[in-house]
């Protein structure tokens, strides 16, 4: 039973048992992202610090050069997970093919991939507004023990078993699903300690933010067009309000607080958008549909979608379960008066 203040490492531990394949790997996994996630928020905390550091004193602490924090990020992530010895591969953005993980070892047992973005909206960095991790996590099927093969990566978003984002913004935050609803937790940074502040996140069924580049608004599929002049026209409790961060986890945060829907469409420059399924998509729709909110390509539910490459791009369109739907009648029929 979740209890507000109860701190992540507890909730992890008395949680265990309710997950069906309990036996702690996804336990240890959920923690040393967690550990991570702290790592890679001090990092990216002083973010704006680097250049007055490397301006006073030449080298930083450890003597290097201040590496991108994407990059920093990635490493962080995947230095955990190996180090551990929690996983058997990972698939990462930063990465052009999977991580092996385990190669040398023919007695490992680890069941479960990992799937990242390690630094979502990372063009906010400089700007100091923002940013994510995303992840998203599957148990193998090819045998345990033997390296793990693509397709233990390509699953649909509806296998995964669990699925979360940390958010480093006016406050850090990790959030994440194992199945069973989605909670949240904040990094009190005093103490290095996540404590639960956001228990059962729920998308309200109605929202009023519309979450879209309209910076490509002449390139969109004419139903989006529709749509977006929907939100903007006058009756009943329209116009909406339009609110785009650019870091898909922070707008996505604040509309499953709020009631809002993210899109990125196709367009004529990107004919699959730009978001990636496998790490971006649909770890998110996993926690939408936990939050009793939706996610869709346009046409079809985006966890039922068969990926076919690891960095494989789809249109997304995902928030309060109303919103999306009434887009996906847009894009359905998109001449149609609403
Ligand atoms: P990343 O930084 O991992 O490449 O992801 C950025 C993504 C997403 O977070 C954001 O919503 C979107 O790109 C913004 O794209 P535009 O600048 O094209 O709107
Ligand atoms: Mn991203
Ligand atoms: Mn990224």
């Amino acid at each position: 039973m979740a209890r507000k203040n109860q701190t992540l490492g507890e909730f992890i531990i008395e949680n265990q048992s309710s997950f069906k394949y309990t036996s702690g790997e996804l336990s240890r996994l959920i923690n040393s992202i967690r550990l991570a996630a702290k790592v890679v928020n001090h990092e990216v905390n002083k973010a704006g610090l680097v250049d007055i550091i490397g301006a006073a004193g030449e080298t930083n602490v450890q003597g290097e050069d201040q590496q991108k924090l994407d990059v920093y990020a990635n490493d962080k992530f995947i230095q955990t997970l190996t180090n551990r010895n929690i996983v058997c591969g990972i698939a990462s953005e930063e990465e052009d093919d999977f991580i092996i993980v385990n190669s040398q070892d023919e007695n490992h047992q680890n069941k479960y991939v990992v799937l990242m973005d390690p630094l979502d909206g990372s063009s906010n960095i400089d700007v100091n507004v923002s940013v994510g991790t995303i992840f998203s996590v599957y148990r193998r099927i090819t045998p345990v023990g033997t390296p793990v093969q693509i397709e233990d990566f390509l699953q649909k978003g509806n296998e995964q078993v669990a699925a979360g984002y940390v958010v480093y913004g006016t406050s850090t935050m990790l959030v994440y699903t194992t199945g069973d609803g989605v909670n949240g937790f904040t990094l009190n940074p005093a103490i290095g300690t996540f404590y639960l502040s956001h228990p059962n996140m729920q998308f309200p069924e109605d929202g009023k933010i519309y979450s879209v580049n309209e910076g490509n608004y002449i390139h969109f599929p004419q139903g989006v067009k529709n749509y977006i002049k929907y939100c903007q026209e006058e009756e009943g409790d329209r116009p909406y309000t339009s609110r785009y961060i650019g870091s898909l986890v922070s707008d996505f945060h604040r509309n499953m607080i709020k009631g809002g829907i993210y899109m990125y469409p196709k367009s004529s420059k990107n004919s699959n958008g730009k978001l990636r399924l496998l790490y971006e998509c649909n770890p998110m729709a996993f926690l939408a549909e936990q939050a009793n909110g939706k996610a869709s390509d346009g046409f079809m539910r985006v966890m039922d979608i068969e990926p076919t490459e690891l960095h494989q791009r789809v249109p997304f369109f995902c928030g309060s379960k109303n919103m999306v739907e009434k887009a996906e009648e847009f894009m359905t029929f998109p001449s149609s008066e609403k």
